[in-house]
């Protein structure tokens, strides 16, 4: 099918006066099958892609290659089209313009985001994807999609358990790891991520990245602010430290309070700022900067323990979480209230604030080896996540 389809873009491209082509594209059908039919087409500018929606309760749905599962912004939606068991004839049809050689992803929304999703169990289709073996061919999407529906169907299957205090945490969602070649400004270049449902596209605002300050600590707030945010890859998060003693550290969704391990060597292997000592009176606020590297959440949290928990008392962060997901943020700050939590958690005293020349020291202990040695691991870990 793909290579017939290859065959008739050429003979298109052959011919550059023939008109505008119709495509027909199934949508489900009496066998209950959750499929396009054909899966993928090549199409001309000018084309026109007819949708006829068969039996079942289906819709097409544009999505991005990122993210096969979720309705892409600004992109087109048929809205579900339900069609009787005893209906024969007079489909519904929709009909979508090509409007530029770019590729099209669809999906079918039925049953979105539970192990049902017809989209995770393979109910895609493509206009103008990458020939099979690139990194965005009509397979890599539909192999997405699936990971998704692997991911929905054993979230479905509870319950875990933190490692330590009883709590019953929500199960991870399955992430699969994703290439695509991204295009910014006049550069290109292949990223390897995790795509997750729900995960922001890789594609950074500007070949720069954008640039996320984040005030640690401060007088009497043991918080990151903002304490959660959504990032792409190559965006720098900078980490202002200001009074008092915090560090910030990379955890995990599952065990907050505790430093990011390879679960196999028990290693810690996520990223970890070292304690920043500021004092009441200064006017200089250390820095410590983060690379983005993926679209996978990213936990993280002040180890500072004296005199009570930081991390208990709800001083945790994260980048890209997923809010529509039961591991949201709320969902990260609650577990680690509720693991390492007490009464009373005051901050550090003050007497034991450094002098600011020694804050100063500290930010430059983050030379550039450090900080490719930290997003070496990270790579790693979220790959694992
Ligand atoms: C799905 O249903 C349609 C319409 O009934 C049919 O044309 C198509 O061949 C079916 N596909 C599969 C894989 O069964
Ligand atoms: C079609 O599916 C949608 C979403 O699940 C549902 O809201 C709607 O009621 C369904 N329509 C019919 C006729 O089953
Ligand atoms: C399909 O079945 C429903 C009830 O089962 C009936 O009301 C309807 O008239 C039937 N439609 C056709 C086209 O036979
Ligand atoms: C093509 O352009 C028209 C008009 O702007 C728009 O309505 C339509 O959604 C576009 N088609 C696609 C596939 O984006
Ligand atoms: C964990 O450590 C082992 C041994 O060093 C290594 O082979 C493996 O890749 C690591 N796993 C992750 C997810 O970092
Ligand atoms: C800050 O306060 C400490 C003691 O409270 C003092 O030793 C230090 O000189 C002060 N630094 C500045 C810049 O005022
Ligand atoms: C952190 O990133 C900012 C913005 O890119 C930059 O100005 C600053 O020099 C960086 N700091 C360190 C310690 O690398
Ligand atoms: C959280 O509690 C665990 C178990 O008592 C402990 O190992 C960990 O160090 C604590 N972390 C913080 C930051 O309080
Ligand atoms: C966020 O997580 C909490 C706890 O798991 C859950 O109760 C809530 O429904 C989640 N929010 C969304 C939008 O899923
Ligand atoms: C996440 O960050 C947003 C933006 O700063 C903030 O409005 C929201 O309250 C934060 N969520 C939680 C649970 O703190
Ligand atoms: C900062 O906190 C750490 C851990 O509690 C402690 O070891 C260190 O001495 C503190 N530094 C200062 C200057 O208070």
């Amino acid at each position: 099918m793909f290579f017939s389809a290859a065959i008739v873009t050429l003979g298109l491209a052959l011919f550059p006066f023939a008109s505008a082509t119709v495509h027909d594209v199934t949508v489900g059908g009496s066998a209950g099958n959750l499929t396009y039919t054909p899966e993928a087409i090549f199409a001309s500018v000018g084309d026109q892609v007819v949708f006829h929606f068969q039996q079942k309760n289906h819709t097409a749905t544009q999505s991005s290659f990122a993210n096969p599962c979720g309705l892409k912004d600004g992109g087109f939606d048929t809205g579900f089209m339900p069609v009787p068991a005893n209906q024969t004839d007079n489909f519904p049809t929709y009909t979508i313009t090509v409007n530029d050689t770019n590729p099209i992803w669809v999906y079918c929304r039925q049953a979105a985001n539970t192990a049902a999703s017809h989209c995770g169990k393979g109910m895609v289709f493509a206009v103008n994807c990458g020939a099979d073996g690139s990194a965005n061919s009509f397979t890599a999407f539909k192999n997405a999609a699936l990971a998704i529906g692997a991911g929905l169907a054993a979230s479905a299957t509870p319950v875990a358990t933190a490692a330590y205090g009883g709590v019953t945490i929500p199960p991870a969602p399955s992430g699969v790891v994703a290439t695509q070649t991204v295009t910014v400004q006049s550069s290109t270049w292949t990223t390897v991520y995790t795509s997750y449902p729900g995960s922001p596209a890789p594609t950074p605002a500007s070949l720069e990245g954008t640039v996320h300050k984040i005030i640690v600590g401060g007088p009497g707030t043991l918080l990151f602010s903002p304490s959660n945010i959504s990032a792409q890859p190559r965006d720098v998060v900078v980490f202002e430290f200001h009074q008092k003693n915090h560090t910030v550290t990379q955890s995990s969704f599952a065990d907050p309070c505790r430093p990011l391990t390879n679960a196999t060597t028990n290693v810690a292997d996520g990223f970890d700022s070292g304690f920043f000592p500021v004092s009441d009176n200064t006017t200089e606020f250390p820095t410590w900067n983060f690379t983005v590297t993926d679209t996978a959440p990213v936990w993280a949290y002040c180890r500072q323990k004296t005199p009570s928990s930081h991390c208990g008392a709800g001083m945790v962060f994260a980048i890209n979480a997923v809010e529509s997901s039961p591991r949201n943020f709320s969902a990260f700050l609650s577990l680690a209230e509720q693991l390492n939590g007490t009464a009373a958690a005051a901050n550090a005293p003050s007497s034991a604030a450094a002098p600011t020349s020694t804050s100063k020291s500290g930010a430059a202990r983050v030379g550039a080896g450090a900080l490719t040695v930290v997003l070496g691991a990270l790579g790693v870990a979220a790959a694992m996540l």
